[in-house]
């Protein structure tokens, strides 16, 4: 008389263990799916992400004509720096240029130098004329490369889109390249 009891019990209780089973196993699904989309979402977060264009690339002012001229003045036309674009104004015979800090030869940074007067490259020793941007010496094979400038009349535009350079194949200064003119 008791067996039916007993048996009603054990089913029960097997019962009880599948549903735990499934609601685990439930849990485990849901857990590992929220990871998943989770890590794809940080995945594709930065790729979704639109970032505003402020170094090389981008169309950088650089001030007024007359106060990038009054700088020259002021330190015996050295060079200036745009860190971001990655160029130097050079004061040019007849007016301004952009010449990309990259190598000719081999694509290092340029720096300026002061002591030398000149820019020389760090890596096989290149030297380019501080006002022009031609080789004066190294392996490099020809001046550094221009990026295009405009002038708006309240500041002048530097476009630094390195697949539009003014490219100098001799090395020699041409004042057709220059866009700014004084
Ligand atoms: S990369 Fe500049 S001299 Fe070689």
């Amino acid at each position: 008389m008791i067996r039916p009891h007993d048996e009603t019990a054990t089913s029960a209780g097997g019962l009880l263990a599948k549903l735990k089973r499934r609601q685990l196993l439930r849990l485990g699904f849901l857990g590992g799916t929220t990871l998943a989309l989770t890590e794809f979402t940080a995945i594709l977060l930065p790729f979704l992400h639109v970032q505003k264009l402020t170094g090389l690339g981008a169309k950088v002012q650089v001030g007024s004509k007359e106060s990038v001229l009054a700088k020259f003045r002021s330190t015996n036309d050295t060079p200036i720096l745009n860190i971001e674009g990655r160029f130097f104004l050079l004061h040019a015979p007849n007016g301004i240029i952009a010449a990309y800090r990259k190598c000719t030869h081999l694509g290092c940074t340029v720096p300026w130098v002061p002591s030398q007067d000149m820019f020389q490259c760090p890596c096989h020793g290149s030297q380019f004329h501080k006002k022009t941007g031609v080789v004066l010496g190294g392996p490099a094979p020809k001046p550094l490369q221009l990026f295009h400038m405009s002038d708006t009349g309240s500041t002048l535009i530097v476009d630094t889109n390195p697949l539009n350079l003014i490219d100098r194949p001799s090395n020699e200064f041409n004042s057709a390249d220059v866009e700014v003119k004084v």
